[in-house]
């Protein structure tokens, strides 16, 4: 068994659920002491058992956060909480634009800013996990796509100012993955939205989340076919105009 983690100290957010569990699951098995966090409390007494800690963070609650910033000692922050919305622009209002950026990129930004020092005194590794929609646009997005978008250039930027502090930043983006996100953000099912898309599983993220760690790469578009997109997508944008146009 691997234990590129051995004795490291690893937070995730939003590890109640979906990749961030199984990621923490993945960073327990290397031997890793795993600080899980999220606000349902249930799920997170359960998850808290199985990898090592459990601390109920809401990250759009500066106090909340606040808990995070006294943990003292951090190698490595997976920046994970997230929610999706899946609306057409006439039917997401300002209020909803707000929540989701509050959430996605407000958030994300908040808790790897309490968590900066701890970082620059281990020359740690924080993961920033985006999305292919931070990346490009996806019909019925707007408010999602902008909230990543923000983070991915957040994340690149924070990059360049820590050069040479020995902390490495991560941009991950994941494409679709089976997990309750979709369900959460009001698509009807995964499979009736994407009849024809095979998602990759929250094991696989988490594998391409500890790969990505052990080896501090700067951006990590994870499934080949993502990555070809990506690369049609800054040649020749028009080419994926409309494909896999959304109902509902
Ligand atoms: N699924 C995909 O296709 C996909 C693709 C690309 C990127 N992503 C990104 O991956 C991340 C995880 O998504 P997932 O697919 O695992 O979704 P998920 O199963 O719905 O899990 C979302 C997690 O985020 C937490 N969370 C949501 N709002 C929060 C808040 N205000 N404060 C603290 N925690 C909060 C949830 O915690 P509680 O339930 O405890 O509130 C839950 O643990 C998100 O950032 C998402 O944008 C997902």
């Amino acid at each position: 068994m691997a234990t590129r983690f051995k004795g490291l100290r690893v937070v995730v957010t939003g590890a109640t659920s979906g990749i961030g569990q199984a990621t923490a699951h993945a960073f327990r098995r290397e031997g890793a002491h795993v600080v899980a966090t999220g606000r349902d409390p249930e799920r997170l007494a359960a998850v808290a058992r199985d990898v090592g800690e459990g601390i109920r963070v809401d990250v759009t609650v500066p106090g909340d956060v606040e808990l995070l910033a006294q943990l003292g000692e951090v190698d490595v922050l997976v920046n994970n909480a997230g929610m999706g919305l899946f609306a057409g622009v006439d039917d997401t209002s300002e209020a909803d634009l707000r929540r989701v950026m509050e959430v996605n990129f407000f958030g994300a930004v908040r808790v790897a800013t309490a968590l900066l020092p701890a970082l620059r005194r281990s020359r740690g590794v924080l993961v920033q996990v985006a999305s292919v929609a931070g990346r490009r646009g996806y019909q019925r997005h707007t408010a999602y796509c902008a909230s990543k978008h923000a983070l991915v250039g957040w994340s690149e930027g924070l990059r360049q100012d820590l050069r040479g502090t020995g902390v490495s930043v991560v941009t991950l983006c994941p494409p679709a993955v089976r997990t309750p996100f979709f369900e959460n953000a009001g698509y009807m099912s995964f499979d009736e939205d994407h009849p024809d898309l095979v998602p990759m599983t929250a094991a696989q993220v988490a594998d391409g989340i500890l790969d990505a760690t052990a080896r501090r790469k700067r951006m990590a578009i994870l499934s080949p076919r993502a990555r070809a997109l990506d690369v049609l997508n800054f040649v020749a944008p028009s080419l994926l105009d409309g494909v896999r146009p959304r109902r509902g």
